[in-house]
């Protein structure tokens, strides 16, 4: 079962008109929230950051938190699986195409679960390979955007050369993956890039850091360059789907020894633990 503004249905029965803004412009934001044992993981935040985002286009937020809990409640609810991945999408709704807003136009609510696929255990084991790229997006990455152009064609340059990430680099600085958030060890230093307008507010990227920090793991947030992530010990990618996976080849070469290292296994066990954690908590 999907949600489409204001009713549960089967997804086959879903339309859309042609002229929705999501449609005709990317005109809309999403979210993606894991779903662990019927818990839906970090709600408040994936809804704190969905209105960021709505702020970001000025497109009023068409709930409030306790609607969009129990929305989200229902939609888990009507879905099979335990582990699910919730797509959750508002688009400036349908008009005559123009591109200024159209008044007293209603937004597009549209929310989908699918199955939580986890990473194969052969990429958390052995890693995965990555490509880097030039980060030719626009200069509010911070807003989670539909129009995802250049996100998908970086990703399937990666893809074309047998990788699963693209990460990019703008000015001689690491900003994000195509569809992840990256970090580097260095010398036995944590490091991530500062949030900022170029590149998403990862929920992943806050739970890694605030592992580390509870952790006594060392770690500084600040610019990272070109220079140290191809001179890296580690790298890792971080997203809601995927995790912590550790990025063990960079354009064809070894990252450090080419294999996952002390400190992503160590990580990688720590968010495991508090993902437990989490699912064990009583319902939201
Ligand atoms: C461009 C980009 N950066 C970062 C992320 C990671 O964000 P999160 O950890 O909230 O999934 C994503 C998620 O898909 C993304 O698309």
């Amino acid at each position: 079962m999907i949600y489409l503004n204001g009713e549960f249905i089967p997804i086959e029965q879903a339309r859309i008109p042609v002229l929705d803004r999501g449609f005709i412009f990317g005109d809309g934001v999403y979210e993606v929230i894991p779903v662990y044992s019927r818990h839906p993981f970090r709600l408040s935040e994936h809804l704190r950051r969905l209105r960021g985002s709505l702020d970001g286009i000025r497109l009023g937020n068409p709930h409030d938190d306790a609607e969009w809990t129990r929305l989200v409640r229902r939609l888990i609810k009507l879905n099979e699986p335990d582990d699910q991945s919730l797509y959750l999408q508002v688009t400036r709704g349908v008009a005559k195409r123009d591109h200024a807003f159209p008044k007293g136009v209603a937004p597009t609510v549209f929310m989908m679960s699918n199955e939580l696929s986890r990473p194969p255990m052969e990429q958390i084991q052995n890693g995965v390979g990555a490509i880097t790229a030039a980060d030719n997006r626009w200069l509010r990455c911070d807003i989670k955007s539909i129009a995802l152009l250049p996100n998908v064609l970086l990703r399937q340059e990666a893809v074309d050369a047998g990788c699963v990430e693209a990460v990019l680099l703008r000015e001689g600085i690491m900003t994000e993956g195509s569809a992840s958030n990256i970090f580097v060890v260095n010398d036995g230093v944590l490091l991530a890039p500062p949030k900022n307008n170029l590149m998403l507010p990862g929920i992943t990227y806050d739970v890694v850091l605030e592992l580390a920090q509870a952790n006594g793991i060392k770690h500084q947030v600040r610019p990272v360059a070109e220079s140290e992530l191809r001179g890296a010990d580690e790298a890792w990618l971080t997203s809601s789907t995927k995790e912590v996976l550790a990025i063990v080849r960079l354009d064809g070469k070894a990252v450090g020894k080419g294999i996952p290292g002390p400190l992503f296994r160590r990580m990688y066990a720590l968010y495991q633990d508090y993902k437990e954690r989490v699912m064990r908590a009583p319902e939201v």
